[in-house]
């Protein structure tokens, strides 16, 4: 099997720990005009079956920095809008002779799905409810540069977590090195399985946010959410909105993020979005770093990719021409 990045949930603390080290140190590389390493050779699919800006472009961004080429792939012009299933898809790329696969689908556990099927590494950027790797790789490299390590931090993550598979990558990673999580917001958009995520949670926004060093704004993810989770927007932005009152309960150098898009006015005000406590225009500019060494480590794990088998077919007679590459003759 060739190495994926499927999720945190099963990745061991030196896993997280090599994939921070190498963003931090690209990320220096990139900045100081170093040399980075050249994936050149290999052609990376990107799939987006659903809507983003920051993790499509950021993924894109890594890829050029890393000299690989990429192939855009885009559900609603693709096959799939003739009836293909998403496993035909997946075995159609794998034919084309792509390396890997960089996908975004509102399925959860699609990505594992398409690692099945596909022969190189896959790479989550985002599947339905379940996980988002690399924005939870993206956070924890912003939180670490502002307060030092992961450990011993406290981390509210407010808002809608029942639909949120940022909440869930987050939880397993700032757990995983030692934060203490707390997830808050109101019940009808909290998972039914708290128990078995790592976090205590808090239906009050004041109880939620006390004295926390972090809080991970989310957006209200209207498409996922069945009618009746709300009684309305403005009643919950008044329970539960970051704002200018609401930040004096967490700790005064509290970092604010957010992992975009932002629906200003519902979970964040322009106070907590723009203030200075604000890392967010960080945590997208992290996005490429950390996007760049996950390329890095699946492309270069300890397994290389396996190529689709090639059937040998036989020349016809009159196809025995070779192709003139201009090379030196043996
Ligand atoms: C998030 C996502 O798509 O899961 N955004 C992101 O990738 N930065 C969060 C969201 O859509 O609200």
């Amino acid at each position: 099997m060739p190495r994926n990045l499927l999720g945190i949930r099963h990745l061991t603390q030196d896993d997280i720990q090599e994939l921070l080290s190498l963003s931090a140190d690209l990320k220096l590389r990139i900045i100081e005009g170093r040399e980075v390493p050249n994936l050149s050779k290999e052609v990376v699919g990107m799939l987006f079956f659903e809507n983003s800006t920051r993790t499509r472009v950021s993924f894109e961004q890594a890829a050029h920095y890393l000299k690989m080429k990429t192939a855009n792939f885009s559900a609603g012009t693709s096959s799939m809008s003739k009836g293909e299933t998403l496993k035909d898809t997946i075995l159609t790329l794998r034919y084309e002779r792509l390396n890997g696969l960089v996908m975004r689908h509102r399925m959860s556990g699609s990505t594992a799905l398409a690692a099945r099927y596909f022969g190189g590494p896959v790479l989550n950027a985002g599947d339905g409810q379940h996980e988002h790797p690399t924005q939870a790789l993206a956070d924890a490299l912003t939180m670490i540069e502002r307060k030092g390590s992961i450990e011993g931090l406290q981390v509210a993550i407010v808002g809608d977590v029942e639909h949120s598979r940022v909440a869930r990558s987050n939880a397993w990673l700032l757990s995983k090195l030692g934060a203490e999580v707390r997830f808050v917001g109101p019940r009808s958009l909290m998972p039914s399985h708290t128990q078995m995520l790592p976090g205590q949670v808090h239906y009050d926004l004041r109880s939620g946010i006390e004295g926390v060093d972090v809080i991970i704004c989310l957006r209200l993810q209207k498409e996922r959410m069945a009618d009746g989770m709300l009684s309305s927007i403005t009643e919950y932005a008044a329970m539960y909105q970051v704002n200018r009152e609401s930040l004096r309960w967490a700790k005064r150098d509290c970092l604010v993020m957010h992992p975009g898009p932002i629906n200003r006015g519902v979970e964040v005000d322009d106070v907590a979005a723009d203030g200075e406590r604000s890392v967010i225009t960080s945590q997208i500019e992290n996005g490429i770093f950390v996007r760049m060494a996950s390329l890095y480590w699946v492309f270069t794990g300890d397994e290389k990719p396996s190529p689709p088998p090639v059937a040998k077919a036989k020349a016809p007679k009159a196809a025995t021409k070779k192709v003139a590459t201009g090379g030196k003759k043996k």
